[in-house]
């Protein structure tokens, strides 16, 4: 997620333009950019780093002009650097553009334009759209735009400028936000409300495929077909801090909301046009593969509990031996690896210490180090041989949600592609599970509309001294990290338990009233799952089961069932965790505390 910024109008958009990426510097911020039309023609300023770098530079070589676009990026293809930074212009530099979001058919547009003699300077899928207007720029922005928007695909906000349209700018919406703010003989386009809170109140959102035409005079939205759209700006009430949640209370809720379209956005570059997963960074080859005898996942926290996950899906696709191991652990353990050893690194920030120092250990050890991670240029990404991208946007709140079912994403693809090269599963089975992975993001949607029985769970456990969590199998696994974040942010102690291991000792903490939380997904589980209700129901616990809809044995057993959709046994993890993440949640809301930075916690913790 990049923050955009475009003017037309009256004022200095060098101001406004700043100005508006300060409000937005939270979607993103390893490069900043600004392009301007003046009297000279356009000009343009673009560096790596966070926008103050940009803003001093400007403040030492102001840009002066009326008619601009600028951009904060949060890197998805290509390292943060000066070349890479927004905006990207085409070779003449009569233009630029700047994007959020990804050109899923980049590649095969920068084919064409590569054999149409154009040479790209950045490793960015943006820039394609720069010599794509280049190709068809007539003198018309607005035709040039209904022209490209026909040939490009994926999630896009794109505002372009030319020099020669020095008082208009248009703007292209797909998937990504584009929201328009209307003043007065000015406008403005930008991927959030807050960048035009301090000029204008009045703003409208851009619609999937329409583009604006915005001079200062006025705003023309068009549909992709050339009809005129007719927008009724509606009045922001939002403060100026509510805004940059997007409406949310906080962070953390509008991360748990933004997860469908963060499953959406890792997965849909990643399979080609037969439906195959296809990991560009990742250059693992069959032989390599089958050359592993052994993996180990590596990480901390949240990511640690996503490996978990990841072990048992590899083992269960891909057949090879998985080992998970908490990095702070694995590090100072002499682990069994060397170079027939895959070590798989997990890593939200790419930066957490003890997870990097685990790396450096296994590539001292020879082992193969693929790592899968949030941020692009990381110390984690930069030191790996493959990397796996999820692009969740970045994830503020210190409680991770979205990282982690992005990362869940990640080990599917990761080992739905190893079991295919090993043929450990057949195509049949391997375009069902990709088709099903696709269609969780939906279901996360659906879900999400209705947090009513999750408020109810945590108004019932708000003011227990302790809570458990039981899971067996892979949704142990989910488990803990519904248990995690319960502790993280609402301070109550939790912990999890696999369901059978209850009886060896766990058992002796219930008693009347013990709040339990009780996962069960697994077909062939759910009878023991519900023996091990049973057997904590009569030393009185409260049980509310995370069940899978049409699941009728949960019922007869607990206290409440909180049901998520029925998926293959093996994506359950992707679906069941939402419950415990919006339990969380609550329960700290409830409990008045600081839901996106809770006490004790760090975002990233770079030290050991
Ligand atoms: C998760 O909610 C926590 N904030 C924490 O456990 C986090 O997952 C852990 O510190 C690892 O961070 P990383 O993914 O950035 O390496």
């Amino acid at each position: 997620m990049c923050g955009i910024v475009g003017y037309v109008g009256k004022r200095n958009a060098q101001e406004v333009i700043i100005s508006g990426l300060e409000k937005l510097e939270y979607r993103g911020y390893d490069s900043a950019g600004i392009a301007v039309i003046t009297e000279n023609g356009l000009e343009s300023a673009k560096f790596k780093g966070r926008l103050s770098v940009l803003a001093d530079y400007l403040a030492e070589h102001p840009i002066k002009g009326t008619t601009g676009i600028g951009h904060t990026r949060w890197a998805t293809h290509g390292v943060p650097s000066d070349e890479n930074a927004h905006p990207h212009f085409n070779t003449a530099k009569t233009l630029a553009v700047i994007h959020n979001g990804i050109i899923e058919n980049y590649q095969e547009i920068k084919a064409m334009l590569i054999e149409k003699g154009y040479v790209f300077r950045s490793q960015t899928d943006t820039e394609c759209v720069a010599h794509l207007f280049d190709l068809y720029y007539d003198g018309d922005l607005l035709k040039t735009a209904f022209k490209v928007n026909s040939i490009i695909r994926g999630t896009y906000a794109l505002l372009i400028c030319h020099r020669d349209s020095p008082d208009e700018f248009v703007a292209l919406r797909n998937e990504a936000p584009l929201v328009i703010g209307y003043g007065e003989g000015e406008n403005f386009v930008a991927s959030d409300i807050p960048a035009v809170l301090e000029y204008t109140r009045q703003v409208a959102f851009l619609e999937n495929g329409e583009i604006a035409h915005v001079t200062a005079d006025g705003v023309t939205v068009y549909n992709s077909k050339g009809d005129t759209v007719k927008k009724e700006p509606f009045t922001v009430e939002w403060t100026l801090e509510a805004a940059t949640k997007g409406g949310y209370d906080h962070f953390m809720l509008k991360e748990i909301h933004e997860q469908p379209q963060g499953i959406r956005d890792t997965i849909n570059t990643r399979i080609d046009a037969n439906g195959y997963i296809k990991l560009d960074d990742i250059k693992l080859t069959k032989a390599d593969i089958e050359k592993f005898d052994k993996i180990y996942v590596v990480a901390c926290g949240t990511a640690y509990h996503a490996g978990c996950v990841g072990k048992y899906v590899i083992e269960k696709l891909a057949k090879i031996p998985v080992m998970c191991d908490i990095a702070s652990e694995y590090r100072y353990s002499d682990p069994f690896v060397d170079d027939k050893t895959l070590v798989i690194v997990v890593s939200q920030s790419g930066e957490t210490a003890d997870t990097l120092a685990a790396l450096r250990e296994s590539k001292r050890k020879g082992a193969r180090i693929l790592s899968i991670t949030n941020v692009v240029g990381s110390s984690i990404a930069r030191e790996s041989d493959d990397v796996f991208y999820t692009w969740a946007g970045p994830e503020v709140a210190v409680a991770s949600t979205k990282a982690y079912t992005t990362q869940l994403v990640a080990f599917y693809m990761i080992a739905l592609n190893m079991a295919l090269a090993k043929g450990t599963i057949d195509e049949a089975g391997y375009f069902e599970l990709v088709s099903q992975l696709k269609n969780t993001a939906d279901l996360l949607e659906e879900m999400l509309k209705d947090d009513s029985e999750e408020k109810e769970v945590a108004s019932l456990i708000k003011d227990k001294s302790a809570l458990f969590y039981l899971g067996r199998s892979v949704d142990m696994q989910t488990a803990k990290e519904m248990a995690l974040k319960l502790k993280e942010i609402s301070y109550i102690y939790a912990e999890s338990f696999a369901g059978g291991e209850l009886k060896h000792g766990p058992i002796a903490l219930i008693e009347p009233g013990t709040p339990v939380i009780a996962v069960s997904t697994q077909t062939a589980l759910v009878e023991k799952m519900v023996s091990n209700i049973q057997e904590v129901k009569r030393r009185g616990a409260f049980v509310i089961g995370i069940g899978c809809e049409g699941d009728t044995l949960l019922k007869g057993v607990c206290d409440k069932v909180i049901y998520v959709p029925k998926v293959d046994d093996l994506l359950a993890p992707l679906v069941s965790v939402v419950p415990g993440q919006l339990i969380a949640y609550h329960t700290s809301l409830m409990k008045g505390y600081d839901v996106d930075k809770p006490r004790n916690l760090a975002k990233s913790v770079t030290v050991e």
